[in-house]
């Protein structure tokens, strides 16, 4: 994965550097009375503070066990080295960690979030100076550290601005199956969003709300419930103190507890309290400021996205059950026969043999004729992708149980495999902590493609669901503080493998539980691209921090609701601050019966997900997109802008891929001052200035947008439909078959003409569209490569970055397009054939335009500009019959 590799940003984080200085801390009001631990020792040493905590008093909360008495926290600045030049960057990452001084703890294994480990620094030898509280800067840091000694407590600030970031209360608890923190927050200038992964009514998280982590095969048609994957992660933008004249204003700072247990985290609105059922608080702080920085530094840490095939930005077609062979190939037909891209057939549990994984049916899905099938679908440049579920059935009959016996790689409960129960009956679990398990993972899935070439791989079912409830063995399956796992305290172990099974070398279930669906996802990955050498396409269900190095991810089962269509926007934003940019809900919902209305709109916001699949239940009315005509032009309309905007959204992947940008945003993503988008989450971003403003109610024939400050021109017909200088709220006409898509003044977005393939639409002209700003300039870029090696922009990969931008004057304008790199050979025979001015100011038609490449004027860029439309003072005109080469 190029420069992004764990090893990599290991690389990179070259530098540590803290200076102590005094500082004078003002205390939680009533702070000695609630006092948890106190400061006894600080040390520094290697540019980390190290302090040494003692219980103060008695304890608290002895029903959920006894106090840790001795604690060690150590604060460290983390500073970046960025490649090529070795340049020092700004430190952008606080690390603080506490856990007991005495006994070592269950932490996230090193090679699930690679990092550096804090050094081992000896407590108990006090600096001399008393410890009363501290302050941990670096010249170059903006996140300053500030320790309180007595209560123990901690603050990390701004220092730019004195923002109090975090600001933690003095009643920190510490047990061994209990962990308590809280933070105070400035209520009313904090807004927060992530924590997930829950189906939320709003994006931004709402106070009096509580956030379980549990890995849970519930249904994401619950809202406020703990879900499938696990990201301790909000990014927390600012708007400014009162009288701070703006200061500060739409700064952004992430916070992670990277932490795999089992938690509640209960947002109060001037509080955030974490309740932790095990493991370390491990802290990292994320300076920003701008909100793209936030996800850079976290994603700097976690792993960068994995690149998805060029593929896979197509539209995918699946549903749980289809009946037979005869069933796909109708889909198939259907789709064509209603000229609707399909790019890639799925198919759910049903073409396994009686659900077991690797074996096809071999009466409704026999292995020949699927084998034609798919070599059809990839002679049409269309591709096939299955599910997997982790279970194995136990059947002494089925190679792959029989192999994973002999590798001994399943989970372990009271010294045998952990038998559960699943789609196929009953089941054992591959344990992927154990190397073993990747390994025979990789040869099931390299077997099962020698008989069926499937481009992808779907793997469900891994938080881990279980069908049977297993009764305690021993204290793990009834922790003393029951998280609120489903809504109603359920106990951990409902529903998925016991706390107490034992995992490769030890690790406790209690502990690894969150790490499940992450851990499947990776070695799923490493089978795909060991077996086929390209790029893989992992869609998890599940997934933990990090799993966007190795999976592309799906909200889980919505429902056929107007509310779900809704609120897949939440989720989908979410899962782009959690480094999980591939990311869509199942288009005109999963559960339940859809109806005409809903599955029109519902395409219409789908279109434009990262990840495009209309799926549904088994039992549910069929929704393929070209059942209903009234669908069909909807699908033709949304999903034809879709493929135009080809080019952009595949260089919205190598932006995900290089700096953790989401690549569906929200509004404060590009307008962080502009505190009205805080709140926005009916409509998004697809990367800085593409606006999606879908209808989201049944009945509407109108949207209500807002557009931030500057102007906005309609990608369907290029009128000007907004233009202010702060920002303003229009209503738009939304007709049935009608999304309304908008691009921001003062970006350049590179298309294709669309087709029913995305290999086909690959093999068409280009296109620019120019959205000149109110200054009369923009720019943009354009990333090409061959869409499947598997790096993507790594330096031995062939590649291609050109970068655009242009100038007005009156009368014409200029475009330039900047070769950055340039290995991809067939980037030389790219041709722009065509330039549209959106925003131009003069009232009469310009004169003309030039085009400029790498500097030098192009000399076959003289095409004829046609004619000047629009009123006022803006407008668009077009230059066709273009053939400039841009590289
Ligand atoms: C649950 C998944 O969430 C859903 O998408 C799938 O169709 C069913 N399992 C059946 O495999």
């Amino acid at each position: 994965m190029g420069p992004s590799t764990p090893a990599a940003a290991r690389a990179r984080v070259a530098f540590l550097l803290l200076a102590v200085v005094f500082l004078l801390a003002v205390p939680w009001p009533g702070a000695a009375a609630q006092a948890g631990y106190r400061v006894v020792s600080v040390a520094r040493a290697g540019g980390q503070l190290s302090a040494g905590l003692e219980l103060a008093g008695d304890g608290e909360k002895a029903e959920l066990g006894p106090d840790v008495q001795r604690l060690s926290l150590t604060a460290r600045q983390i500073f970046t080295v960025l490649p090529p030049g070795g340049r020092l960057e700004t430190s952008s990452r606080l690390h603080v960690r506490i856990t007991d001084a005495d006994h070592p703890r269950w932490e996230v294994p090193q090679d699930v979030i690679p990092r550096e480990a804090p050094r081992n620094v000896v407590l108990g030898a006090s600096t001399g100076a008393s410890p009363r509280s501290r302050v941990l800067s670096a010249a170059t840091s903006d996140l300053t550290f500030t320790l309180h000694a007595s209560p123990f407590r901690f603050t990390v600030s701004r220092r730019s601005t004195g923002d109090v970031l975090f600001d933690t209360a003095p009643s920190l608890d510490f047990k061994d199956r209990y962990l308590e923190l809280t933070t105070a927050l400035p209520a009313g200038r904090a807004s927060l969003y992530g924590l997930g992964e829950h189906t939320k009514r709003t994006f931004r998280l709402q106070r009096n709300d509580t956030f379980t982590l549990w890995n849970a095969d519930i249904a994401a048609s619950n809202v406020d419930l703990n879900l499938y994957g696990s990201h301790p992660f909000y990014l927390d933008v600012r708007s400014a103190a009162p009288g701070a004249a703006g200061a500060g204003a739409g700064a952004a700072h992430g916070v992670l507890l990277l932490n795999s247990n089992g938690m509640d985290i209960e947002y109060g609105g001037s509080y955030l309290t974490y309740k932790v059922i095990g493991g370390v608080l491990d802290f990292y702080f994320f300076a920003g400021p701008a909100p793209l920085d936030v996800v850079d530094q976290y994603t700097q840490l976690i792993g960068r996205p994995a690149p998805m095939p060029y593929w896979s930005f197509g539209f995918h077609q699946c549903r749980y059950g289809y009946k037979n062979l005869a069933d796909l190939e109708g889909v198939v037909a259907g789709y064509a026969k209603a000229r609707i891209p399909l790019e890639v057939m799925w198919t759910d549990i049903d073409y396994m043999d009686a659900f077991k994984d690797f074996t096809l049916d071999p009466v409704n899905f026999p292995a020949g004729p699927m084998r034609q099938f798919v070599d059809r679908l990839h002679r049409n440049g269309q591709k096939y992708v299955v599910i997997l579920d982790p279970g194995i059935s136990v059947n002494e009959t089925y190679g792959t149980f029989v192999r994973g016996m002999q590798q001994d790689v399943f989970l372990k409960r009271n010294g045998t495999n952990y038998l559960g129960k699943v789609w196929p009956g009953y089941v054992y679990f591959p344990d992927f902590l154990n190397p073993r398990a990747a390994k025979f993972w990789a040869q099931e899935v390299a077997l099962f493609r020698r008989t069926l070439p499937v481009d992808g791989l779907w793997i469900d079912m891994n938080e881990i669901s279980n069908f049977v409830d297993p009764p305690p063995l021993n204290a793990l399956d009834d922790p003393p503080y029951r998280i609120n796992n489903s809504g109603v305290r359920r106990p951990i172990n409902n529903k998925t493998v016991p706390a107490s099974t034992v995992h490769y070398g030890g690790v406790r279930e209690y502990d690894a539980h969150n790490l499940y669906g992450f851990l499947e996802a990776r070695a799923t990955h490493g089978a795909l691209l060991a077996d086929t050498g390209r790029r893989p396409f992992v869609l998890s269900r599940s997934t933990f921090v990090g799993s966007g190095r190795y999976t592309a991810h799906w909200t889980g089962d919505n429902a056929a609701t107007w509310d779900d269509l809704r609120y897949s926007i939440n989720t989908m934003l979410s899962f782009g601050l959690f480094g999980i940019p591939m990311v869509g809900a199942d288009i005109c919902g999963f559960g339940g019966d859809t109806t005409e209305e809903l599955c029109s709109r519902w395409i219409q916001l789908g279109a434009f997900y990262p990840f495009s699949r209309d799926h549904s239940a088994i039992g549910t009315v069929r929704r393929e997109l070209y059942l209903w005509e009234s669908v069909a032009r909807s699908a033709r309309k949304a999903l034809g802008l879709r493929y135009r905007l080809l080019p952009y959204i595949y260089t919205l992947m190598h932006e995900a891929h290089t700096t953790g940008a989401p690549m569906a945003r929200p509004l404060f993503f590009s307008y962080p001052k502009d505190v009205n988008t805080y709140g926005v989450d009916r409509q998004f971003l697809l990367g800085r200035g593409v606006l999606v403003s879908p209808v989201l109610e049944p009945g509407a024939t109108t949207v209500d947008a807002y557009f931030p400050g500057g102007r906005w021109f309609s990608l369907f017909d290029y009128s000007l439909a907004a233009a202010s200088a702060t920002g303003t709220r229009v209503t738009l006409p939304a007709p049935a078959d009608t999304v309304n898509v908008h691009v921001a003044g003062g970006n350049i977005l590179p298309l294709q003409r669309p087709a029913l393939t995305t290999s086909r639409a690959r093999q068409t002209v280009f296109h620019l569209v120019v959205a000149l700003g109110e200054d009369g300039s923009a720019a943009g870029e354009l990333f090409l490569d061959d869409g499947e090696s598997p790096e993507m922009a790594g330096p031995r990969g062939q590649w291609t970055l050109v970068r655009f931008s242009c100038k007005a004057e009156p009368g014409g304008a200029t475009v330039r397009s900047h070769v950055v790199h340039d290995s991809y050979g067939p980037s030389r025979k790219l041709v722009v054939g065509k330039v549209v001015f959106l925003g131009l100011r003069s009232p009469a038609p310009p004169r003309g335009f030039a085009v400029y490449v790498n500097g030098v004027k192009a000399g076959n860029s003289t095409g004829r500009a046609q004619g000047f439309r629009g009123s006022g003072a803006v407008g668009a005109a077009q230059v066709e019959g273009l053939s400039l080469a841009v590289s």
